[in-house]
């Protein structure tokens, strides 16, 4: 049993999963990637959707592997496929959007308009469908806090016209249209804030955090640290961002809530930490810190644990190890140089999924 499988908390169906069916807007991507293989091991019948922006086909392989995935390549800005609308479908998750700040400048354009037009053609779904929906927001919706830790009645200090406001200010956009869908016409909606995610899935060249570290590390490069390194995060392990967004999605509440794991990390002690689990020979350097990075990141997870028994489970080192050893195995020159063994394998499927367009 992988790292991933083994760390996934024990939670009990609220409803019977087996006859429900679960849209994933965004399903060859990393977290979506989870959510979608969660709900397919409890027999739900998924269908995911992807334009391939910054998803993965490896990820589509995957869960392919399952009877009950379905697999639309599509843009969600463009249109979703016919048969959503002829079929039941119950819950949909909105998680959509690309989410890397080096996607900010590359596709600032795409970024807004699947938070704005693709939000809005879900939510339309959900409308005609009477389905449950989850819009998957961000932490950046708080943008450089001026309150520490971030509650979700904090409306943020947020730039409008900087390098990062593409992705934060559609991300505001879409909780407002989400709210706004709920008001007016009464639809189901759910709102999650999520904190810096990392994990097994994500791609090598994402541009986040700690794949770019940990793949430094892997080829003996200096491990790039912007500023000092005394900004903080907040780093949560996959699977319990993913055990998370199911407790939101199946509480009673709308309104919005953080998840994520609120132990708070130094980025420098992170770039040590991962030399010293890959026994990396790679010096740290820093270089000056981007326009408008915040400076402290962690979520206040009280509201969702008033809901919910949720505690993240993963410790730091454990859930870095099992990135590491992911992105050790998709790079196997330098394999030799990861003294990591027991954890998470990426699983290759031979199965190719079905493409309906
Ligand atoms: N990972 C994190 O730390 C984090 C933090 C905050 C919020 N989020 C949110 O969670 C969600 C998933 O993030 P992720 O880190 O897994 O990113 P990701 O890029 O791996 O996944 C997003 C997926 O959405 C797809 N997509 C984008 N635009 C699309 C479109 N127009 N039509 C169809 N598919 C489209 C991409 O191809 C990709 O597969 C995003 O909404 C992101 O904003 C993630």
């Amino acid at each position: 049993m992988s790292f991933v499988e083994r760390s996934l908390p024990f939670i009990p169906n609220p409803v019977n999963l087996e006859k429900s069916c679960i849209l994933v807007a965004g399903a060859a991507g990393f977290v979506p990637s989870h959510l979608s293989e969660f709900y397919l091991k409890r027999g739900a019948r998924v269908i995911g959707l992807d334009n391939f922006i910054t998803g993965q086909h490896a990820n589509v392989e995957l869960l392919s592997a399952y009877k009950n995935f379905e697999f639309h390549e599509v843009d969600i800005i463009e249109r979703l496929p016919e048969t959503l609308y002829r079929e039941k479908v119950d819950y949909i998750f909105n998680m959509a959007s690309p989410a890397s700040p080096i996607d900010f400048s590359r596709i600032p354009i795409e970024i807004m308009r699947v938070n704005s037009e693709g939000t809005r053609r879900l939510l339309e779904l959900a409308r005609v469908q009477g389905a449950r929906i989850l819009e998957a927001s961000t932490s950046e919706v708080y943008g450089d806090p001026e309150v520490h830790p971030q509650v979700e009645s904090y409306v943020g200090h947020v730039e409008i016209n900087g390098p990062r406001s593409c992705y934060d200010e559609a991300k505001r956009f879409a909780e407002a249209m989400t709210s706004s869908y709920r008001m007016k016409y009464g639809v189901d909606t759910r709102i999650i804030r999520i904190f810096n995610t990392y994990g097994p899935r994500m791609r090598a060249n994402d541009g986040r955090v700690i794949p770019n570290f940990i793949n430094q590390a892997l080829q003996g490069e200096d491990i790039t640290v912007y500023g000092d390194g005394g900004q903080t995060r907040s780093f949560c392990f996959v699977t319990d961002l993913v055990a998370a967004i199911h407790e939101v999605m199946f509480c009673n509440d709308y309104t919005p809530f953080n998840i994520g794991n609120p132990e708070e990390k130094t980025i420098l002690e992170t770039a040590k930490l991962i030399v010293e689990i890959l026994n990396s020979k790679s010096k740290i350097v820093f270089k000056e810190l981007p326009k408008d990075d915040p400076t402290r990141r962690r979520p206040c997870l009280a509201k969702l644990q008033a809901v919910s028994s949720y505690r993240p489970l993963v410790d730091f080192r454990s859930g870095m190890m099992a990135t590491a050893d992911y992105f050790s195995a998709l790079a196997p020159a330098s394999l030799e140089k990861s003294p990591l063994h027991d954890s998470f394998r990426p699983t290759k499927c031979s199965q190719s999924y079905t493409n309906s367009i």
